[in-house]
């Protein structure tokens, strides 16, 4: 074989492997936990949606926990500019227009710039605001108990652990906001949490560690697979 013919079938060979290989990952995919789900310019919900609506309770209350009701910020004893975004009843008491996120407070100021950018560091994904947009835009109820696709038995780092932890932990737990001196936005910082137990304690709600997330806590099957994660050997996989 010439040289060019071989380095172009090693080319077409790569390009394949690349390409099945991003199939595969997208079939495995959890998009029902996925925080940075792509969504190609159109507004998407990669929140779960069991009943067409957008599940307040697993895909909306953990970003305004995480992200809003920061201690110091919107949590209940802050409530700073009376938002306290730490629960249904309070988070729609001022600010949202169910139905038109367009004209809701809350939503506007995930784009505005300088000081009245919400949160301050603008680290919601787009995804997240489109999760947000989608609960308003749906009539901002209170969906609760949803029936969540959620496979326990999928547990690698970078589909489950790491996404759920981006979700519901890292806007409380990430250098520039490290609650409890804890830091949970990379691989080697949750593992050192993993190995003093207190990772698991804590979101098991186990005596001796404080509860978290803050005000909530996550379904069986999220917790589930942490501990299947963790007794597989918390691999960075
Ligand atoms: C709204 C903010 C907030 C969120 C969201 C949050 N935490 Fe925390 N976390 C805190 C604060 C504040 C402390 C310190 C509590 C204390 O010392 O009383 C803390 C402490 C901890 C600790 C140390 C607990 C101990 O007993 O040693 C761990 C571990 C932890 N958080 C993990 C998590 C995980 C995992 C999540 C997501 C599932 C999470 N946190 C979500 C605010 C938060």
């Amino acid at each position: 074989m010439k040289w060019w013919l071989s380095s172009r079938h090693v080319l077409q060979s790569t390009a394949l492997i690349i390409l099945t290989s991003g199939i595969i990952v997208s079939c495995v995919h959890d998009p029902f936990l996925d925080p940075n789900a792509l969504n190609d310019g159109k507004p998407s919900i990669p929140g779960c949606t069991p009943s067409g609506q957008i599940c307040f309770e697993s895909s909306v209350l953990p970003i305004f926990i995480s992200a809003c009701a920061r201690p110091g910020c919107h949590d209940a004893a802050s409530h700073t500019d009376g938002y306290n975004l730490s629960s249904y009843a309070t988070i729609v008491r001022k600010g949202i227009k169910p139905g038109n996120a367009s004209e809701s407070k809350l939503y506007k100021v995930l784009f505005e710039s300088g000081e009245d950018r919400m949160p301050p560091d603008g680290s919601l994904t787009a995804a997240q605001k489109d999760s947000i947009a989608a609960w308003i835009n749906q009539g901002a109820k209170n969906i609760t108990n949803c029936a969540c696709s959620c496979d326990a038995n999928e547990f690698t780092y970078a589909l489950s652990i790491e996404p759920l932890l981006n979700k519901a932990c890292v806007g409380c737990h990430k250098p520039g906001s490290l609650n409890g001196n804890v830091n949970l936005a990379d691989y080697s910082h949750v593992k050192n949490h993993v190995n003093d137990g207190s990772l698991l304690g804590s979101i098991k709600h186990s005596s001796g560690f404080v509860p978290m997330p803050q005000g909530t806590k996550l379904s069986d099957c999220e917790i589930t697979k942490f501990e299947n994660w963790i007794n597989a050997g918390a691999l960075n996989n």
